[in-house]
């Protein structure tokens, strides 16, 4: 009996928190775990340190369409995006910080933290039931003297890719900054940073196969990105710390194949998240609501309601029976907090503790999902 249990075939439905490893990202990291070097150091074991850092910088580069002179490694982006907005509040005369309302945690607490502050002014652009924004929002708050406007590639909660290059070439009429989290897209969908335009982007590579806790910021030609920390000279003394060498090489292998596999891999989960719906569809049918903007999505997120569950009791059954999915919001002290993008989106307390995400990676097929759907669509029967 214990033996079947433990066979028990999972179904990992969580890109957006992250992901698996490709093979090839884990044994480039397994490789650079015996560089001993100091990727400051001038001897032998210092340079070898350094050609793998110098060669990451190169290819994420080419995978996002940038100089490589523009990126800075960080420890994810978290931390990338913290440090945008902290120093723009720091080295800014009279900042004036907008976002979304449906930015990641890592900018909108840091905001409204901000904000706090006497010296710093805030806004938040609201959205619409689908989570879309409205530019002449944007264009207002730069009207009243926005300095600096945050705005995702990609919600990592419902899903929707909003218009940046519009937003940056507004952003731009009004000389204000602007700064896009790209975390979501990244292998994802075309990624351009020198079409986009951004003054300054950020991401990083775990939610697309690469390993967590290293991430980057591209910064535009002329745009000056202050450190947040001191003490030490590393990334041209804008990212102060010791490289973190087996993480940055297995940046370097998830950029290698972001080049060659992103096209492709859209396609793939494009096909596999309409498989996993068509599927729900099929066999709950009208009490399944979606939500986000269907029009402007990633290819691999779902969003979705189902009629008189709550989302904790969703997940935790699903979990039980093999399905790892999430809310796409903070549990705390146990108990699921409804999301803020989906309250920002105007549905209330006990609506938005219905919404359960389901992000899948890509894959050749999409039979292997016949066995989630059968868990999802058996358990929230149940629950029902
Ligand atoms: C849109 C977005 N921004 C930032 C982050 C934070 O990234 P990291 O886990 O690298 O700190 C995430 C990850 O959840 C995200 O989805």
């Amino acid at each position: 009996m214990y033996g079947k249990l433990l066979m028990m075939q999972r179904f990992y439905l969580d890109w957006n928190a992250t992901s698996p490893l490709w093979p090839e990202v884990k044994d480039a990291i397994i490789k650079a775990l015996d560089s001993v070097g100091n990727a400051s150091s001038i001897h032998q074991e210092g340079q070898q340190a350094r050609a793998i850092v110098e060669r990451a910088r190169r290819t994420l580069a080419r995978a996002i369409d940038a100089p490589a002179q523009s990126v800075i490694f960080t420890g994810g982006a978290t931390e990338a995006n913290n440090q945008v907005l902290r120093t723009h509040a720091k080295y800014t005369r009279k900042p004036f910080i907008v976002c979304t309302s449906v930015e990641h945690p890592s900018v909108i607490e840091v905001v409204e933290e901000l904000g706090k502050q006497k010296r710093v002014r805030t806004r938040m652009i609201k959205v619409d039931r689908l989570g879309r924004l409205d530019l002449e929002d944007v264009k207002q708050a730069l009207e009243d003297g926005a300095t600096l406007v945050s705005v995702m590639f990609a919600n990592n909660e419902i899903g929707n890719v909003y218009p940046v290059k519009e937003v940056v070439e507004l952003v731009h009429q009004y000389d204000a900054i602007c700064h896009v989290d790209a975390t979501q897209a990244f292998g994802r969908l075309p990624l351009s940073f020198r079409e986009l335009g951004a003054d300054v982007m950020t991401l990083s590579v775990h939610k697309m196969g690469g390993p967590k806790g290293v991430g980057a910021l591209i910064i535009k030609e002329g745009f000056i990105q202050e450190s947040m920390l001191a003490g030490g000279h590393q990334e041209r003394g804008r990212r102060p710390g010791t490289e973190n060498v087996p993480a940055i090489a297995g940046l370097d292998a998830v950029s290698k194949l972001v080049q060659e596999k992103q096209p492709l891999w859209r396609e793939q989960m494009e096909r596999r998240r309409q498989y996993l719906l068509d599927g729900l569809l099929a066999k709950l049918g009208g009490t399944i609501e979606l939500r986000g903007d269907q029009d402007a999505r990633l290819p691999n997120t779902l969003n979705i309601a189902f009629e008189g569950v709550t989302g904790e009791d969703a997940l935790l059954s699903l979990d039980l029976a093999g399905v790892s999915a999430s809310s796409g919001s903070a549990c705390t002290a146990g108990s699921i907090e409804p999301s803020h993008v989906v309250l920002a989106m105007g549905f209330d307390s006990a609506e938005a503790k219905r919404s359960v995400r389901l992000s899948v990676g890509p894959g050749e097929g999409v039979e292997d999902l016949d066995g989630a759907v059968d868990v999802i669509v058996s358990n929230i029967r149940r629950l029902m």
